[in-house]
């Protein structure tokens, strides 16, 4: 389905990426991927083209979207994957506002910024996908970290807005809502070693992109639990976040590095 579509993967080194790379590079897609680094060992191993992002700057961000148009053509699908996450410390708000200014710059900017660029591209030629890695916390909590929660919640209203105001362009949206997911981001981490809903890899979230794509489906669930979490959220508030608390009592805080 996805046969020599130009698909471009950011924050694809390791983890998530890699695997969402996986999958297109098996589906016949020409493949980009960046990171922080260039990701050359990666892009070699699994067939794809290596870029460096920072996807925190706008610059980096044009920059690499005008360099995978000029060598593959142009994008037909954007996943604006990179992320970044970091503890609370002893409060809520005790990350310092660097790590919140972090986790808003590649959460959620680096969407806005690639967004700002293909847009008006999609636009002009009637069709394009736009992907974000969200999480599960985009649309619960992730206890522990009040800046990534909050990040990915801006980062599911993103995608939230590209499907409302660009579908009659021909545009499509999805967000990929995972739980625990085995990558560094989650080595050593308790809270997902011992997730009651099991730690997936990243080929699980590779197969439901897919899956969902396939559908048409805005919400891409990994988890599928996550869904019905999701709306005993909207429709028991104050029983959702008692169960969150007993949560936290039983799996404690430890998320990320001290913000
Ligand atoms: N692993 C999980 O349990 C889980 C669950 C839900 C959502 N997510 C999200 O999935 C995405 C991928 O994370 P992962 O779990 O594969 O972890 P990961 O740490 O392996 O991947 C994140 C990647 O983003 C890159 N990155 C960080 N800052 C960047 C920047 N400024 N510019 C470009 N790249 C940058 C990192 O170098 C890294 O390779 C993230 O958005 C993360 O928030 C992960």
């Amino acid at each position: 389905m996805f046969k020599n579509q130009v698909v471009v993967i950011t924050g694809a080194s390791g983890g998530i990426g890699r695997g969402l790379a996986e999958m297109f590079v098996a589906e016949g897609a020409k493949v980009a991927i960046s990171d922080l680094s260039k990701p050359e060992m990666v892009a070699s191993e699994i067939g794809a083209a290596a870029f460096k992002c920072d996807v925190s700057d706008e610059a980096s961000v044009k920059a690499f979207i005008s360099d995978v148009e000029s060598d593959l053509g142009p994008i037909d699908i954007y996943v604006s994957n990179a992320g970044v996450g970091s503890g609370n410390g002893k409060y809520v708000a005790g990350g310092s506002n660097e790590s919140w200014e972090l986790a808003w710059q590649v959460n959620v900017m680096g969407s806005v910024y690639a967004a700002r660029e293909l847009m008006p591209r999609w636009v002009e030629r009637k069709s394009g996908r736009f992907v974000i890695t969200a999480s599960a916390a985009g649309l619960l909590n992730q206890i522990g970290s009040a800046s990534y929660s909050c990040t990915k919640h801006a980062a599911v209203s993103l995608a939230e807005s590209i499907a409302i105001e660009h579908a009659d362009d021909g545009i499509k949206s999805h967000c990929i809502c995972p739980q625990y997911v085995r990558s560094n981001m989650t080595k050593g981490m308790p809270m997902a070693e011992g997730s009651q809903d099991g730690l997936l890899e990243p080929k699980d979230v590779a197969n439901a992109l897919k899956a969902a794509i396939e559908a048409d489906e805005f919400f891409v669930f990994p988890h599928p639990v996550v869904k019905s979490y999701f709306i005993n959220r909207a429709m028991h508030p104050d029983a959702y976040l008692s169960g969150m608390r007993k949560l936290k009592a039983k799996v404690g805080q430890a998320f990320g590095k001290k913000g």
